[in-house]
């Protein structure tokens, strides 16, 4: 296995899942953040859902304790020079993202692997933002990370097949399974998901029904693990804003298009369940 050790840029929702799942393959794992609160802040969630597993007896305390022991967190990009494969997770936007990944590639290894988790960017405009765009894939993971099976891998016109052969074996050892997606927005995922979620908001806007029952009708009468209001607060209001936004950039499409009370929400930080307050309210759990 050519990749051995590998980088997270963010360590949010996502990045904190992603640097999970690698380290408790086995890979060396560096996670970068910001700062050294939100780095505190995402390995403290990292703990929490290792420590969630031990209870369960899904693994042992010295399990855990070697999981968190693959964990480097770390405030610099130099920490990720000997990274052979990193998956950028930071937010949902073009231009921080394009920043980001100049000040990798001044650092990482030529050989190294960048994948991006975008879930609505075009992968081709970030590939052509660095030195590498052969060996740069889009690697799009679910939420919640260690829980969701499936992983899209996005090649573009330039990405060379010893990259994906790489990324589809690292895909493997991490207990995904990838699915391969062309290089649109939304991949296949996103594309089908992002109108019907945003469609439901724009069911509660017209008074079709309340927040709660539109969930129960979604869980009981389609078996819907959660309802279209409880997923957008577990993915994030804002993100999901971001995302929509760039869809609709894409397409010029209405179903694309973010609804007012999503702008309006996330204007008033009610950005879901990490602000403590959505759709509903998570102050309390
Ligand atoms: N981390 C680790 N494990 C977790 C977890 C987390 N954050 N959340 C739940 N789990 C585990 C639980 O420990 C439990 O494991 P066991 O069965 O082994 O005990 C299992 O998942 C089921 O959890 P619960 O019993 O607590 O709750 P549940 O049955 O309601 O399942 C759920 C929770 C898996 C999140 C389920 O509700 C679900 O599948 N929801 C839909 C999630 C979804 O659609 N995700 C995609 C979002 S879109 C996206 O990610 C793309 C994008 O770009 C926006
Ligand atoms: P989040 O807001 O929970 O976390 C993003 C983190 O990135 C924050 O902690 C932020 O401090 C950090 N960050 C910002 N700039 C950074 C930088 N330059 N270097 C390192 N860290 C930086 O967001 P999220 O939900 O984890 O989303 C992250 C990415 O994953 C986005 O591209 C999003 O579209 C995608 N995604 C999200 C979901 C979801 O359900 N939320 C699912 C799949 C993909």
């Amino acid at each position: 296995m050519a990749i051995r050790k590998v980088g997270v840029l963010g360590c949010g929702l996502m990045g904190s899942g992603i640097a999970e799942v690698a380290a408790k393959a086995g890979f060396d794992t560096v996670v970068r953040e910001v700062s050294e609160a939100l780095l505190e802040k995402g390995m403290g969630k990292i703990r929490g859902s290792l420590g969630k597993a031990v209870e369960k007896g899904k693994m042992t305390a010295e399990e855990r304790d070697a999981v968190l022991g693959r964990i480097h967190g770390t405030t610099s990009f130099e920490a990720l020079a000997d990274c052979d494969l990193v998956v950028e997770a930071i937010v949902e936007n073009l231009d921080e993202k394009k920043a980001t990944y100049a000040a990798l590639d001044k650092v990482a290894k030529p050989t190294a692997i960048f994948a991006s988790n975008t879930s609505s960017l075009t992968v081709t405009q970030l590939a052509m933002a660095t030195s590498r765009p052969a060996r740069f894939v889009g690697l799009h993971f679910f939420n919640p990370v260690p829980v969701m099976k499936l992983v899209e891998v996005v090649r573009t016109l330039l990405t060379e097949d010893a990259a994906l052969a790489e990324i589809d074996e690292f895909c493997r050892a991490i207990g995904k399974t990838p699915v391969a997606c062309k290089d649109n927005s939304g991949f296949i995922v996103n594309r089908l998901l992002v109108p019907y979620l945003l469609d439901a908001i724009r069911a509660l806007e017209e008074g079709v029904g309340s927040v709660a029952d539109i969930d129960e009708g979604m869980k009981l009468g389609c078996g819907y693990p959660m309802g279209p209001f409880q997923l957008l607060d577990f993915v994030g209001l804002d993100t999901t804003y971001f995302i929509a936004n760039i869809m609709f950039e894409e397409y010029r499409e209405k179903r694309f298009a973010p609804p007012p009370l999503l702008k309006q929400m996330v204007q008033a930080g009610r950005f879901g369940k990490k602000s403590g307050r959505g759709f509903y309210d998570h102050s309390k759990k």
